[in-house]
């Protein structure tokens, strides 16, 4: 706890006894056939520590980016740690509501963090003079979690300053399809991609995400990191989800997310339901009168939705539901409790 906010609380803490998950953002049930085959077959390596070298090629042909570019993680958020130890003491500033393990991971490292608010009532849109002009390291998420707000590249870029590292956490972006205002391809001076492969790929137990930035910038991160902390098999991961096929599969997931992602808004604003911002994130966050209790009832119901309140700048009455094919019984559930 920091105190108003439980930043180590995340939706699998909420998932469990039956209920249908809505509370993680882990998209697949299970990691696909072809990524199964491919995790399967290095498990006769497993006597030889990793070598991320075949990863770093992968994802950098994938985005177009130099090798040097590159650094390979155990999942986005131990980007968040490497970024708090090698670069936290640089006047942190965290733009919430969103992901809070950026948050966690500076004040883990010691450090003072700012908070940047955006607010409900504007959509939670980025504004750019929310960021204090004196930080030097500033995380914001795109798509941001849980706003599921898309901000554009131009309102990012707006956000560099000399002197100043801007983390982009796109961590959700390959469920948008198009991956639009994405700041990974190109190298852009003070800027940090954090990408993760765990949501899309149900691989979240493996840990797989990566870090594009510029070469001095990843040089400081992986002399911080722990050595062999990318495994064999999430290396082996981050070539096959990086390969052309890969990508165009998860296109076409996220296409088929978006389509679910309009029928679970419209079907929340018959209900009159309050959805914030534009969603573009394959979740929606919506406050709702007295939403500790609703919540609480949707469990009761069979339904388990992540809490709002552990995220700074939302209360009780927020929270999240994450877009699956077919929430029709879930609609039906809410409407018989607001
Ligand atoms: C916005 C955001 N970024 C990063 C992460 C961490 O992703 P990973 O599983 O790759 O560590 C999460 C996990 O929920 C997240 O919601």
């Amino acid at each position: 706890m920091d105190g108003e906010y439980d930043l180590l609380h995340h939706g699998d803490r909420e998932v469990g006894d039956g209920l249908v998950d809505l509370a993680v953002n882990v998209r697949l049930p299970e990691p696909p056939e072809w990524l199964r085959r491919e995790l399967a077959a290095c498990l006769a390596d497993l006597a030889a520590y990793p070598d991320a070298g075949r990863a770093i090629e992968a994802i950098a042909a994938r985005h177009g980016r130099d090798p040097a570019d590159v650094l390979p993680t155990a999942g986005a958020a131990e980007a968040f740690t490497l970024l708090a130890t090698a670069f936290g003491a640089r006047n942190a500033a965290v733009v919430h509501p969103q992901f809070t393990e950026p948050e966690a991971a500076l004040r883990a490292a010691g450090h003072r963090v700012r908070r940047a608010q955006l607010s409900a009532a504007d959509g939670f849109v980025l504004k750019p003079d929310a960021v204090p002009a004196d930080a030097g390291l500033v995380f914001v998420g795109n798509p941001t979690n849980p706003t599921s707000v898309l901000h554009p590249a131009a309102t990012l870029r707006q956000l560099c300053a000399p002197g100043r590292l801007l983390v982009v956490d796109e961590a959700f972006l390959d469920a948008v399809p198009g991956e639009p205002e994405s700041l990974a391809p190109q190298r852009l001076p003070g800027v940090v991609v954090v990408r993760s492969l765990t949501k899309t790929w149900g691989i979240a137990g493996l840990r797989a995400g990566y870090v594009l930035a510029e070469p001095e910038v990843i040089a400081r991160l992986r002399a911080v990191q722990p050595p062999w902390s990318v495994s064999t098999p999430a290396a082996v991961a981050m070539v096959a989800c990086s390969s052309p096929r890969a990508v165009e599969e998860s296109s076409r997931l996220a296409g088929a997310g978006e389509r679910d992602l309009a029928a679970l808004v419209s079907g929340l604003r018959e209900l009159g339901v309050e959805v914030a911002g534009a969603p573009r994130a394959p979740f929606v966050l919506v406050r709702v009168p007295d939403g500790a209790r609703v919540r609480l009832a949707l469990r009761e119901a069979g339904y388990a939705v992540r809490r709002g309140d552990t995220f700074p700048g939302l209360d009780g009455d927020w929270f999240r539901i994450a877009v699956r094919h077919d929430m029709s019984g879930f609609l039906a559930a809410l409407c018989d409790l607001l």
